[in-house]
Order: structure tokens, then sequence, then C-alpha cells
């Protein structure tokens, strides 16, 4: 699967490159749809992850929150995310224009940076969009001990 390389910089086409090579490792036998995703951390380290279905369906886990769960546990609770890449594509390659799913823009959330960023392949091509954006006024982050100093 090649991933279009309109509109992006050489850091966003990296970053989506990383994801699409972690949706190959994806465990999907139930929808056929491979998602990968690779997060930079706010040190500039690069963590995927991709999605890993279940018989039971709602055990499975998505490929955004398996790439954030790994991040913590390679760099620990201090680890912030500053961007997050996501591809998707059908078994017979066609790429879907996927964003993470609430519950996963909730679980980036917790970790993001301020100014973190979704870089998502839209059906006009890659796009970045603030996290802010697409998950405005967000339960949470003014919760964190210490936030409001
Ligand atoms: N999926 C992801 O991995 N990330 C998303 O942002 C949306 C959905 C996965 C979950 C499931 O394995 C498959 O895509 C179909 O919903």
């Amino acid at each position: 699967m090649t991933v279009p390389e309109t509109e992006t910089t050489e850091a966003d086409r990296a970053l989506l490159a990383a994801a699409a090579e972690a949706a190959e490792q994806a465990y999907a036998p139930y929808s056929q749809l491979s998602v990968g995703a690779a997060l930079q951390t706010a040190t500039g380290e690069v963590v995927t992850g991709c999605n890993v279905e279940n018989a039971s369906y709602g055990l499975t886990c998505c490929a955004e929150r398996n790439a954030v769960f790994a991040a913590v546990t390679r760099f620990g609770p201090d680890v912030r995310i500053a961007r997050v890449g996501v591809v998707a594509h059908r078994a017979d390659g066609s790429l879907l224009p996927v964003t993470p799913c609430g519950a996963c823009r909730q679980v980036i959330a917790e970790l993001a940076t301020a100014t973190c960023e979704i870089v998502y392949l839209a059906a006009t091509g890659p796009t970045r969009r603030r996290l802010a954006d697409l998950l405005p006024e967000a339960f949470g982050a003014a919760l964190r001990p210490g936030a409001d100093r």
C-alpha cells in the first residue's frame, strides 16, 4: 500500500509510513480493516500500534490505544504525545479515511501535549488536525493533579 504524498510534510509522511507498516501487523479477522497508528512523543520517539480484534468483538482494541499503551510501557508515565498518524486499509489494500474513534481520542488526550496533532488520510489526501479540534472541551485534562498550577 502506498501512502499519497500530497500536502504533507516529510515528518507527516514518515509518521504515516510508520503507521502503514504497523497496519501490516493488525489482527483483524472480523472487520478485515487493518489499522496502524504511529505516535511521536514530545521528545521525538516514534511508537506504533495496530488493532487487535477479538471474537467477543467488544474486547477489540484499536491501533491508537495500543500505540499509547506501548508508549507508556516503553517510556513511562511522563511520556507525552505530540502527534499521532493513522492509516487504515481493507484486505484488498484500499485505504479508508480513518480518524481515531472517540475512545481513542479520550485516551490520547490524557497524555497529549497542548498542540497535539492527528495526521490521517482523509478522502482528499493526507490531513493534519489538532486533537483539541477533534475532541473539544475534553473531559479530564483539568482534573490532572497540578493542572491548574
Ligand atoms: N479501529 C482502529 O484500530 N482505530 C480506529 O480509529 C477506528 C477503528 C479498528 C477497530 C476494529 O478492529 C476495526 O478498526 C473496525 O472497527
